[in-house]
């Protein structure tokens, strides 16, 4: 089975988030279920630099307005196939934003291009490569699907993925006549959102099959509550919709290998952490490793209730905790980390910007990763912190619900529990939460047990993959030759 993925990001290509480590380790991941995954991406400048040996596949001379080559690569241990245009893609800044931190205005053409090149390829555009199935992820790859069902080759089968139901590439209706759609696509049927264009409903809409990124997320936006808007069209279309949950990559992220890490570490080494700890101490500048240091490594934004936990650095510090925060986003929750740890010296730090190293040294070291997120599809960070003995203090929801066991009387006394769940997601669960985890961290023998439990759960892609390669399957008829 031939799969093309279509995404904006891939670990280790470029990275802004989770999204990009799921691309990233998809593909390793479907190969011993016979799958073959390619992924499609824009020529960033970060991904142009680590192109080397690649095979112009096509050029085009007007891909909305500009011309482009498509250059397929062998790179990093994943099979690429760029889009190099620069006059959309060489631009400094992460994908989305310039240097100062504004969207590009262009965004809908840059991702626009990324839609039709992913549908033509799978119409064949190269010759010689036609992929069964084409994966789509979030609303940058949102269009491909459009392209395909108003095309004259509607019958290839098509996946779209959602990662973020708040992203929805919504733009104004006026960019439509240029996306070189027909006009019925923009319709309820087609593009069409409340009087615009979203490219991920129209993945929504016209995808034969819709996946999220974990169980609970799927059942999640099905409500008002969650679905922010995209509710009705889930319903509608609930018998093609599911969650397959997001696993990690063994590989990058082991304890025992690790570099990025000062000592690396086993489930039946724990102690040795605590060289670890000491490192994450002295980067931060806080004063010594008694007591619990709880951490953070998140983008700094509503969604991930950094707001909540501005809100109970106080108790924390009182409790005897310190905190260090990896992350960077708005403005007003850099500040309030800022000045936290302005009026906590010694006990509260952040580092404001993204260091991929420093994330893996602190969840090798920290004894707790705090993730009081009001949504979470999947999370990637509470999967990190179970397979490095980093304790999740998580939100009641989403992906956190679902990988995340916690440690209340029954799961202790059946030797279960992997971390702290708490609801309701306000400031005062939270604090229940950190004073609950201080307490069980009190507790060396009970704390180290929850630590191992989480390094010995299943955080892999193994059950995932298979769901994957069972769903190409089955949307396209074709048996999925797995032996495995
Ligand atoms: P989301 O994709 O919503 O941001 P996830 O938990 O799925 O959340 O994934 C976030 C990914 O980005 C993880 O790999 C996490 O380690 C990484 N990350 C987030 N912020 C930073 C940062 N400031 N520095 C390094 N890595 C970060
Ligand atoms: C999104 C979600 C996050 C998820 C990631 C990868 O960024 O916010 O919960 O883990 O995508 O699927």
């Amino acid at each position: 089975m031939e799969v093309l993925s279509v995404a904006s990001e891939v670990y280790p290509l470029i990275k802004t988030g989770g999204l990009a480590d799921v691309a990233g380790a998809l593909p390793g991941a479907l190969t011993s279920h016979s799958v073959s995954m390619r992924t499609l991406i824009p020529g960033y400048p970060s991904v142009m630099e680590k192109l080397s040996g690649g095979r112009v596949v096509k050029e085009l001379d007007d891909l909305f307005g500009v011309p482009a080559k498509l250059i397929a690569a062998r790179v990093e241990g994943l099979d690429v196939i760029v889009i190099d245009a620069p006059v959309l893609y060489d631009r400094p800044g992460n994908p989305y934003v310039s240097p100062d931190g504004w969207d590009w205005p262009d965004n809908w053409k840059r991702f626009a291009a990324l839609g039709w090149v992913a549908a033509e390829l799978a119409m064949g555009l190269v010759e010689g490569y036609r992929p069964q199935v084409l994966h789509c992820h979030d609303w940058q790859a949102g269009l491909a699907p459009a392209y395909i069902k108003f095309s004259a080759s509607p019958d290839i089968k098509t996946v779209m993925t959602i990662h973020n139901i708040a992203f929805k590439g919504f733009f104004s209706a006026d960019i439509f006549g240029q996306l070189r759609l027909p006009p019925e696509a923009f319709g309820v049927g087609g593009v069409e959102y409340y009087g615009g264009v979203s490219f991920l409903k129209s993945g929504m809409e016209c995808a034969d099959y819709v996946t999220t990124v974990s169980p609970n997320y799927a059942d999640e936006i099905r409500t008002p509550q969650f679905g922010m808007g995209l509710e009705g069209l889930l319903n509608g279309r609930a018998e093609t919709v599911s969650g397959i949950l997001n696993g990690i990559d063994l590989t990058a992220w082991d304890p025992t290998t690790d570099k990025a890490l000062a000592q690396n570490f086993s489930a039946n080494t724990i102690n040795l952490r605590q060289a670890n700890k000491q490192a994450v101490v002295e980067k931060f500048g806080l004063d010594g490793v008694d007591g619990p240091l709880f951490c953070v490594v998140s983008r700094l934004t509503d969604q991930k209730g950094m707001d909540l936990l501005l809100q109970v650095v106080d108790g924390l510090v009182d409790l005897g905790g310190r905190l260090a925060v990896l992350g960077s986003g708005e403005g007003y929750l850099e500040d309030g980390f800022r000045h936290q740890s302005a009026l906590h010296p010694g006990k509260v730090s952040i580092f404001n910007g993204y260091d991929e190293d420093l994330s893996h040294l602190m969840q090798g070291g920290a004894d707790a990763i705090v993730i009081p997120s009001r949504f979470e599809p999947c999370g990637l960070t509470q999967l990190y912190g179970l397979r490095y003995g980093c304790v999740p203090v998580v939100s009641r929801i989403g992906g956190l619900a679902d990988t995340v066991i916690d440690a209340n009387p029954a799961a202790l006394a059946a030797e279960v529990a992997t971390g702290v769940v708490f609801d309701p997601n306000s400031a005062q669960a939270l604090y229940d939460a950190i004073r609950k985890t201080v307490s069980l961290y009190g507790d060396s023998k009970i704390w180290k047990k929850i630590q191992r439990r989480g390094m010995k759960a299943d955080v892999s892609w193994e059950t995932s993959a298979a769901r994957y390669a069972d769903l190409y399957a089955s949307i396209t008829g074709l048996k999925n030759n797995d032996d495995s």
